[in-house]
């Protein structure tokens, strides 16, 4: 069998950062070498004072003890790949914005030259291990790719090890994962490889907690986990609606559903809708599969997670706009948190972003406050979400605050659109004395307790709930 000694890692992002940085902790007999052709990412990843490029708890913390030991970051890929004797290619997969499978299929071109650098660089075997979640069958073209490419006495080994580590809690579900998955070819060197890569996560993962299955069931896992979630969310956001429209109270309907053990009582917090860069990526890339497998009915099933999670969005703007009546032109609306989730200052697919493009087209003035996102990463996002309206316009509409109680002042309504928890101890007397009055409080997180907000003073809306301001 193959042993593990120098890892590099290529793409120093969400995924490849936070996983490689923990395995250098666990191993530190294996030196890993974090690799990226961003050269402003790979600075902050060696920044003197840790200003690491990705906020996420505990990271620091494993990049202090690691870093300059056994784990280093680096723009030079080629010598990376060259001294390792097991490479993962963790790079960006987004969904393709044209030519075939547009907006469905994932962009498979950060993968492709990733895997060719490996093929002209290599000069001695290697384990190529795909960690980005890509559609099932990519391993395939990797091999492909290698295979026709490689130098004599280089042969390549390919393993599919998807992360399914969350943004916010990305170390602890590193340090103690429910499962690390590795698909192989069942040939025997194919098995080799595996062993090798399961030795390197049994420095600190109990083996029966890693499952060696077959290259195309791994693949497929991570895909159908991810859409397995994501439904859960759109179900019972689909609910919230219901319960909005009957006077049930969504909360009470998720705890009593979630007490059955066959359902179980996690992910089941409607929402103002999910975001992130993998649940939508990944159902779009399992509608395209099952298209071009000619499953329509099956196409048609997981494209509706999607569906629902627009719509959940939508509703929610429009709940706003009829319940400050039907109007929000020329008015201050404090939106909460633009990361897709708490703990994160990642705003991929946030919903904060849906949010706030609806208030700008209905012409409200959005202040917006979130602790960990960067205010030019919120311009980029807002720019890309309204690309016929000039930065300039929509900087005449839109404020970013330092703080909660600076959004929130002179506003008419706050959005609760991320759940940081601070936004659960804001001064709400305080807020209630700076706004306009009626004072209206949308709670899109099930966060804050509305009695209490409503005993302020606040008309309150929560998400599942019935109308009672
Ligand atoms: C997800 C998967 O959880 C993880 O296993 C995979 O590796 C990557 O994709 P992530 O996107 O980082 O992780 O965060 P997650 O906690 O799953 O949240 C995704 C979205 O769903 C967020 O917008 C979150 O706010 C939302 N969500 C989650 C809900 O609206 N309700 C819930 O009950 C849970
Ligand atoms: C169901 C609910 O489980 C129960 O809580 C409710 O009170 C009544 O409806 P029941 O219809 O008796 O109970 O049986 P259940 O075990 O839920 O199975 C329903 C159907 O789903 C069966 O045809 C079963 O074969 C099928 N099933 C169940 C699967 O195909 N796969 C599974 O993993 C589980
Ligand atoms: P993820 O959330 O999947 O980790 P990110 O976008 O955060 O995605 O990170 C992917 C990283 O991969 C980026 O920093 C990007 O610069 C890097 N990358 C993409 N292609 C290559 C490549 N061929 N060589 C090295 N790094 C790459």
């Amino acid at each position: 069998m193959p042993r593990v000694n120098q890892i590099c890692c290529i793409g120093a992002g969400y995924v490849g950062g936070p996983t490689c940085a923990v395995i250098a902790l666990k191993c530190p007999h294996i030196r890993v070498t974090i690799v990226d052709l961003n050269q402003a990412r790979i600075d902050a990843w060696n920044s003197p004072d840790f200003s690491l490029p990705i906020y996420e708890p505990g990271l620091e913390d494993v990049v202090r003890k690691a870093r300059g030991r056994n784990l280093f970051f680096s723009t030079d890929v080629d010598k990376g790949i060259r001294d390792a004797d097991l490479i993962f290619v963790s790079v960006n997969t987004p969904t393709k914005k044209s030519g075939v499978g547009a907006g469905f299929a994932a962009d498979l071109n950060y993968v492709e030259l990733a895997t060719r650098r490996i093929a002209a660089t290599a000069t001695s075997s290697k384990i190529v291990v795909e960690k980005s979640t890509v559609p099932c069958r990519t391993a395939e073209s990797m091999r492909t790719i290698l295979d026709a490419n490689s130098k004599p006495n280089a042969r390549f080994d390919i393993l599919s090890n998807p992360e399914f580590l969350a943004e916010g809690t990305a170390i602890d579900d590193l340090f103690a994962p429910d499962r690390v998955l590795i698909g192989s070819l069942q040939t025997q060197e194919g098995k080799e490889a595996c062993a090798a890569l399961s030795e390197v996560y049994q420095n600190w993962v109990p083996k029966e907690r890693i499952l060696t299955v077959g290259l195309w069931s791994s693949e497929l896992s991570k895909l159908a986990a991810n859409a397995m979630l994501a439904q859960r969310i759109s179900s019972i956001n689909a609910l919230s609606a219901i319960c909005e429209a009957t006077g049930a109270n969504i909360a009470e309907v998720a705890h009593s559903i979630g007490q059955d053990s066959r359902i179980g009582p996690k992910f089941l917090r409607a929402s103002v809708g999910f975001g992130g860069s993998c649940f939508q990526k990944d159902i779009l890339n399992l509608v395209y599969l099952s298209e071009s497998l000619n499953l329509k009915e099956v196409a048609e099933y997981w494209k509706q997670v999607v569906t629902m999670n627009e719509y959940q969005k939508r509703r929610f703007s429009k709940r706003v706009v009829d319940t400050l009546f039907n109007t929000i032109t020329g008015k201050r609306i404090a939106v909460l948190g633009f990361a897709f989730k708490a703990d994160t200052g990642d705003t991929r697919e946030s919903a904060a972003i849906t949010l706030i493009r609806d208030f700008q087209q209905e012409r409200a003035l959005v202040n917006i406050y979130d602790p960990q996102v960067e205010s030019n990463q919120i311009w980029a996002d807002l720019n890309e979400a309204s690309p016929d309206v000039p930065l300039a316009a929509i900087q005449r509409q839109v404020f970013i605050c330092s703080s909660a109680l600076e959004a929130c002042k002179n506003a008419e309504a706050v959005i609760i659109a991320t759940e940081w928890a601070e936004f659960k101890t804001i001064d709400w007397e305080a807020v209630y004395a700076g706004m306009n009055k009626p004072a209206f409080v949308f709670d899109g997180r099930l966060l804050v307790d509305a009695d209490r907000l409503r005993s302020i003073g606040f008309k309150v809306t929560v998400i599942g709930r019935g109308e009672r301001l």
